[in-house]
């Protein structure tokens, strides 16, 4: 935690892919040990919102703010520096083909950090351990499955010990108990570390389990913006349909 500044800030995003209206406005504010889930039908701009908040498309209009720093004015090397501190899961797990699932978890370590050879593999060996897959270090991201991607994906999103965490679909396509078993590490990192948290879900259960607030995203805004019990209580039909049907 640094300073008093919320972990992420986000006013009036806007973002149109040429004449398609995707963010008409989002607001959103993360503080640190806060954990939201954002909720919303595919093709609804989730994925695009993440991008935007770590700087990977620019928005149109709009600020991001992290750790009270607006990302718009920072240069590529102080981009990096914030990027370190955020833990990214893409939706699809985005592995290094070439690079075997402990090479995927060591590129960061190596990258960014100063450790020896040794530490990188301890370090290796307990980020695979905290997802269930050190079995499986020296596969190749072709020969495991798509949820078992996304769990690699998840602890190299970890490597670097990030306070802030951008979860795309943690658990779509996992199984339930695996599913549990990240939902789990995510509050962990929530409670442990006061990690601040948005992580984009389809899954309603999970989102009520692990997140203080949720946001509904719809037509380009948050549509309703609070806890499990708030959402329930709300008139909107949009809402009251997508509690009843999911997305
Ligand atoms: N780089 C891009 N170029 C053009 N269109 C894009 C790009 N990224 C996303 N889109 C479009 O923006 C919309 C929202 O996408 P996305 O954020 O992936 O939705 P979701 O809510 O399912 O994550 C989709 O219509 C998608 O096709
Ligand atoms: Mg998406």
């Amino acid at each position: 935690m640094e300073g008093h500044a919320p972990a992420i800030v986000v006013e009036g995003l806007r973002k149109s892919f040429g004449p398609q209206r995707v963010l008409n406005g989002v607001n959103l504010r993360v503080e640190y040990g806060e954990t939201l889930s954002v909720l919303g039908r595919s093709g609804t701009g989730k994925s695009v919102l993440l991008k935007l908040i770590v700087g990977l498309l620019k928005p149109d209009a709009g600020s991001i703010a992290i750790q009270g720093r607006d990302i718009a004015g920072l240069s590529l090397d102080q981009l990096n520096g914030i990027r370190k501190k955020i833990g990214f899961l893409f939706q699809q797990a985005a592995l290094y083909d070439s690079l075997t699932v402990g090479e995927n978890v060591a590129f960061p370590l190596k990258r960014h950090t100063s450790m020896s050879a040794a530490e990188r593999r301890d370090r290796v060996r307990e980020l695979l351990k905290q997802v269930g897959m050190e079995e499986h270090q020296g596969k190749m991201p072709s020969q495991i499955s798509g949820g078992m991607q996304k769990r690699v994906g998840l602890a190299r999103a970890l490597a670097l010990d990030p306070n802030i965490l951008l979860f795309d679909e943690p658990t779509t396509g996992l199984d339930p108990i695996t599913a549990g078993e990240i939902e789990e590490l995510i509050l962990r990192m929530q409670e442990q570390r006061r990690a601040a948290s948005i992580v984009v879900t389809h899954d309603l259960h999970g989102a009520k389990t692990i997140s203080d607030r949720l946001a509904l995203v719809h037509e380009g805004n948050v549509l309703i913006e609070g806890a499990f019990e708030d959402l329930e209580s709300s008139q909107d039909e949009f809402v009251s349909r997508f509690l009843r049907q999911g997305s």
